[in-house]
């Protein structure tokens, strides 16, 4: 680790963290470098993460009377919806001889188990076994994990006891329509996360794009790094008298305004700028999934014209490969940039998956120098490592409260329109 240079107030702030750090227990960023990532069961970065609710799937991808398997954060579990619409989220692993549930046959909002059809409700208690005396469940059950749906995202609760207040964060405001999307990041999930608390890299990360410049010098001077009951509000002025918020919620979603994506709907149709959530939630150790919904602000009038291109977008996107892949690919091979991929319709997602993939599937964090441009990271670390410490000693974490939706106006611009 490099001490950083000259004597930057700022640099005050960014003490770099050695390597020995990390077996410092007066250093609470160094004692938990090494767990972040980790969140399976058993792990404290795990246990925190399971204390909140976590979306597992968009609702579209889950129809009524389908059953599949999903993984997260190390653990599997099967998620179907049934006949009344509602969607569960059980064990992977039927009690019986544990074969997997999610090849069953859901049968109204129960779940029946392909092997030897014992049936499941919802709430895990088996409700028959065929074959056995007076074939009732006999008072077995299989795991069974809350679920509730909002913006279009399928969420459950995975921690001990009640789950914490549901919806986790206000719906979006005003009219429109709710666009979805699920992406496989390549990466472990708190790579994931640090890019949100990054908000320089979209300079270089998304150049292709032409999403949008930062002035480093002046944008780090005004950068703001609050934290607030609800979490942390970032603001920093981007040119032009404007300043941008972003709003960093516990314990991985940031509410941002955010401009139409390169293939969505194409800029010259929709409105530019989105609200929205973007939601990492770790599938293993090397994977996670950035959910992100956002409000597409359309008056009536513009509604069908919109759709269309959307229509448009959804089949160039089934027909393309999907960002981990183009990634994996350039990462693994080179001799492309993104540059090369910029009519991909998920740029964006390729941009980032470059980013962090390139840091590793899990980014060595003893090796980096930290600099004023890492503010961010520096206090969500910190921020992270404060409330695993309270985890370790017993105590309980930071409890939110609710937070407040961005104001739309101030929101980015494109770089072109300046
Ligand atoms: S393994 Fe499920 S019923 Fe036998
Ligand atoms: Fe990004």
């Amino acid at each position: 680790m490099q001490p950083l240079q000259g004597d930057d107030p700022v640099s005050t702030v960014l003490e770099p963290t050695p390597a020995h750090a990390a077996r410092s227990s007066r250093d609470p960023v160094g004692r938990y470098l090494d767990e972040f990532p980790f969140t399976g069961p058993g792990r404290v970065v795990g246990d925190y993460l399971r204390r909140f609710w976590q979306p597992v799937s968009r609702s579209v991808d889950i129809p009524a009377g389908k059953a599949k398997p999903i993984t997260v954060m190390n653990a599997r579990y099967t998620l179907y919806r049934g006949a009344s619409g509602e969607a569960f989220v059980v064990d992977h692993h039927c009690p019986h001889r544990g074969t997997q549930l999610s090849v069953g046959y859901v049968e109204g909002d129960e779940i029946r188990c392909l092997y030897h059809g014992w049936k499941f409700r919802g709430d895990g208690l088996c409700t028959e076994r065929p074959g056995e005396k007076g074939k009732s469940g006999g008072g077995m059950r299989t795991g069974a994990y809350p679920t509730r749906e909002f913006l279009g995202l399928v969420y459950a609760y995975f921690g001990e006891g009640e789950a914490p207040a549901f919806p986790p964060y206000p719906a979006f405001e005003g009219e429109g329509i709710i666009e979805v999307y699920a992406t496989l990041l390549p990466v472990n999930w708190f790579q994931g996360w640090e890019n949100d608390w990054d908000p320089f890299h979209a300079s270089f990360t998304h150049r292709a794009g032409g999403l949008h410049e930062i002035d480093y010098d002046a944008a780090i001077a005004s950068e703001k790094n609050e934290e607030l009951d609800y979490g942390v509000r970032r603001t920093m002025d981007i040119g032009d008298g404007e300043t941008n918020t972003a709003i960093l919620l516990m314990p991985a979603t940031v509410q941002l305004l955010i401009p139409t994506f390169n293939g969505q709907a194409g800029r010259d149709n929709g409105p530019q700028v989105r609200p929205t959530y973007l939601i990492h939630v770790p599938v293993d150790d090397h994977s996670h999934i950035a959910y992100l919904t956002q409000l597409v602000p359309l008056e009536a009038s513009e509604r069908d014209d919109y759709l269309r291109h959307y229509a448009e977008m959804l089949a160039l996107m089934a027909a393309s490969p999907t960002p981990a892949e183009v990634a994996g690919d350039i990462l693994a091979n080179g001799l492309r940039t993104t540059a090369d991929v910029k009519d991909h319709p998920m740029l964006v997602e390729i941009e980032d998956s470059l980013a962090q993939g390139g840091q590793g599937t899990i980014a060595d964090r003893h090796a980096e120098h930290l600099g004023r441009t890492d503010a961010g990271v520096v206090m969500l670390r910190r921020l992270m490592a404060r409330e695993l410490d309270a985890i370790a000693d017993g105590r309980e974490p930071k409890a939110w409260t609710p937070c407040p939706l961005i104001p739309i106006a101030g929101a980015y611009r494109w770089a072109s329109d300046s």
